[in-house]
């Protein structure tokens, strides 16, 4: 029987509904094998979805510190407050919190590179008898321009890391018991113009590139320095140079004298100088304080002291001096206080009596009060003195047998290198100039002054 049209078409579309359900229900087992239409076998496990990128990082906290100099200075300060063990006074007692422009003791500039933000550039603890050391991340505190940290009780030496201190001009950390060899990372520290380490322990040799470098001020007395005395102090710019109570030996060096334009006060006061003092001593034009009493000086009191135009202060007491005082001295215009007792001098000038303030006492002077006994006059003045034994004095040409060599120059303690920038120590400080590599900084001016 044949089907109606109609009945056709309903077939059709009946048919072409499984048709459909079929080809769209994906089972393997309506799936006549073979060959498997392309749309039954499972599909192939997809490729690995690449990994979701990861998630944008949260944005970072608002910083609490108004710039990374200022982050990265209460890290050095804190760390600093972990190594104070005594602190009498309290004085670090408000070192806490983000705000170290507050901290006692510390003062907030602008620094050189950018005025429109402060950093520290300035540490005085004075007078605190605070105790502890100093560790190294003080170097991170990279605008310091001046650090006074004079009688307290600090211990060990100076961070090495002081030599990043690009900026500092006056370190003094006198009066505290550092010790060990000289601090020779402040070699390092160009800007330094006023060094003052006096009153520690601080032993072994003085480097002589101390002596080349440009500083206006440098106090080294009392401490427990001992090597040959430097032979090249007169390299040195300073206008005062204190060196006192040291170990030192040997002669006053005849260099000294191209000290001339610059040098205003020097003390040598027991730091064992020997040997006779050179006339070289007499080109020093801007000297008023020349002080080297205490000492082995032998050999007369050279004539050309009395060129020293501004001389106010002299002092050559304690020596071995011997011979006549040269008149010429006793009429410098500015002579206030000319001290040369406890020597063996024989002869003293009319005009000396009438020098401000003077001591010519324990000498083997006639008609003097006060002198050293005949005896023991005659018995020192018996040995004759001849400066030229001594290998370091001007002598008469030609001298007929070769004077001893000089002393040896000293051993140097290698200077501490500055750890290279790659030390893992070191933060990124992505707002620092690029180190110079030829000419010094000028000087800091003094915007980062602090009263
Ligand atoms: C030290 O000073 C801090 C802050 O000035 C204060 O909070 C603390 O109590 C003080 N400590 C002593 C022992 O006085
Ligand atoms: C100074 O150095 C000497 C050795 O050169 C040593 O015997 C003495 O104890 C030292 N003094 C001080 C105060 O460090
Ligand atoms: C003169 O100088 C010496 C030290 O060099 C000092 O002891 C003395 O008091 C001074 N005299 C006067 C009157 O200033």
């Amino acid at each position: 029987m044949s089907r109606s049209p109609r009945e056709a078409v309903d077939f059709l579309a009946t048919l072409s509904f499984i048709l459909l359900l079929l080809l769209s229900t994906p089972s393997h087992q309506q799936c006549p094998p073979p060959p498997p239409p392309p749309q039954c076998p499972p599909p192939p496990p997809p490729p690995s979805p690449p990994p979701p990128p990861p998630p944008p990082p949260p944005p970072p906290p608002p910083s609490p510190f108004p710039n990374p100099r200022l982050e990265a200075a209460f890290f050095a300060l804190q760390s600093w407050k972990k190594a104070i063990t005594s602190d009498p006074n309290n004085f670090t007692g408000n070192w806490v919190g983000k705000n170290v422009c507050s901290y006692n003791g510390v003062f907030c500039a602008p620094p050189p590179d950018n005025p429109s933000i402060k950093t520290v550039a300035g540490i005085d603890l004075n007078g605190q008898h605070i105790g502890g050391s100093l560790p190294e991340m003080l170097g991170k505190l990279a605008d310091l321009a001046l650090f006074h940290l004079n009688s307290n009780r600090f211990s060990g030496t100076l961070p090495k890391s002081f030599c990043k201190l690009r900026l500092l001009y006056e370190l003094d950390v006198s009066n505290n018991l550092f010790s060990g060899q000289f601090p020779s990372t402040v070699l390092s520290i160009r800007s330094l113009i006023y060094l003052d380490i006096r009153f520690n322990s601080f032993s072994g040799v003085i480097p002589s590139s101390l002596f080349d470098k440009e500083l206006d001020a440098l106090f080294i007395n009392n401490n427990n320095f001992s090597s040959p005395f430097p032979q090249n102090i007169g390299n040195s710019p300073v206008s005062v140079l204190v060196m006192a109570n040291n170990h030192f030996y040997g002669c006053l060096p005849r260099g000294i004298g191209k000290a001339a334009a610059t040098l205003e006060q020097i003390l040598l006061i027991n730091v064992g100088l020997t040997g006779c003092l050179p006339p070289e001593v007499g080109e020093l034009k801007e000297l008023t304080v020349f002080d080297v009493s205490f000492n082995r000086l032998a050999g007369p009191l050279p004539e050309e002291i009395g060129r020293m135009q501004r001389l106010e202060q002299l002092d050559v007491a304690h020596n071995e001096l011997r011979g006549d005082i040269p008149a010429s001295i006793c009429s410098l215009p500015d002579l206030l206080n000319f001290t040369f007792s406890y020597n063996y001098f024989s002869g003293e000038p009319e005009r000396c009596l009438r020098v401000k303030a003077k001591d010519d006492t324990f000498n083997c002077i006639p008609e003097r009060p006060r002198q050293r006994s005949a005896q023991e006059c005659m018995a020192f003045l018996s040995k004759p003195v001849d400066c030229c034994a001594f290998g370091c004095s001007a002598c008469p040409p030609p001298p007929p047998s070769p004077s001893p060599p000089p002393p040896p120059p000293p051993l140097e303690p290698p200077e501490a290198p500055c750890p290279s920038p790659s030390d893992p120590d070191d933060l990124p400080q992505p707002s620092s100039p690029p180190e110079p590599t030829s000419d010094p900084p000028p000087p800091p001016d003094c915007l980062i002054c602090i009263p």
